[in-house]
């Protein structure tokens, strides 16, 4: 991994928002975007191609090693498009269905670390915004910035709940909470890598504010580290 390049972190749970301010802060800066959740998503969906268990370490991290993927960054509403083999990946990737299955599988150290290279390989010039739940603490310890997002988990499902529609893809409020909430427990709660702020990260708790003053509060550090 080159040391020289820049890169900005942001983490913070579930239906949080990191993807959109991702996507902007790497599209005002002109930097490269990894979106760290849909390695896990795209492990879930090839295992449940393959019908590998979700708890079959063993193939798990065969396939996170091999794992041939890249991204192209698409729009707000989509922030980026994953390329699996080549190949364009579907909206299912996307679904609550595939997130929760995609959880279950980051519990495991060894599917961690065969993604650890993968991640690291991200990194160019002129910088990286990478987004998730350990990329300040693990993945980018050394980061130039490291952003952590929260919210209220009512607001998470509320937004989760807009952005699914908005997609066409349906959805019930009440059970994008109860699933945020297990999600969050089980991210927060595992043994490894678990979903908390790095020490060095500034926190802004996103509840009442929304996008743009967000991205305004990111913009603001952004400018100060002159980065
Ligand atoms: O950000 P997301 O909702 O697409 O992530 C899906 C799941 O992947 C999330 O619930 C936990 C896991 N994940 C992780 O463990 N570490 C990351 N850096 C990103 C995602």
């Amino acid at each position: 991994m080159n040391d020289n390049v820049p890169v900005i972190t942001l983490d913070g749970p579930s239906g949080v928002g990191k993807g959109t301010i991702a996507w902007h802060l790497a599209t005002r800066l002109g930097w490269h975007l990894l979106d760290s959740g849909a390695l896990y998503r795209l492990l879930a969906l090839a295992a449940e191609q393959q019908h590998i268990a979700l708890d079959d370490v063993a193939a798990l991290t065969q396939m996170a090693a091999e794992l041939d993927v890249c991204f192209r960054t698409g729009d707000e509403a989509c922030p980026v498009y994953p390329l699996l083999d080549g190949q364009v990946v579907g909206d299912e990737m996307r679904n609550e269905n595939c997130g929760n299955r995609a959880s279950q599988i980051a519990r495991y150290p060894e599917v961690r670390s065969a993604l650890l290279d993968l991640q690291h390989g991200f990194v160019s010039l002129p910088g990286l915004v990478a987004d998730g739940r350990d990329m300040g603490t693990v993945v980018f310890p050394h980061a130039a910035l490291k952003i952590f997002l929260s919210a209220s988990p009512e607001e998470r499902a509320r937004r989760r709940y807009k952005q699914l529609r908005h997609k066409g893809i349906s959805a019930s409020l009440a059970r994008l909470s109860r699933e945020i909430v297990e999600r969050d427990e089980r991210d927060r709660n595992r043994a490894v890598a678990p979903l908390v702020p790095a020490a060095d990260a500034i926190d802004i708790d996103t509840t009442s504010i929304d996008i743009d003053g967000v991205l305004a509060r990111v913009m603001a550090v952004v400018q100060q580290r002159g980065l």
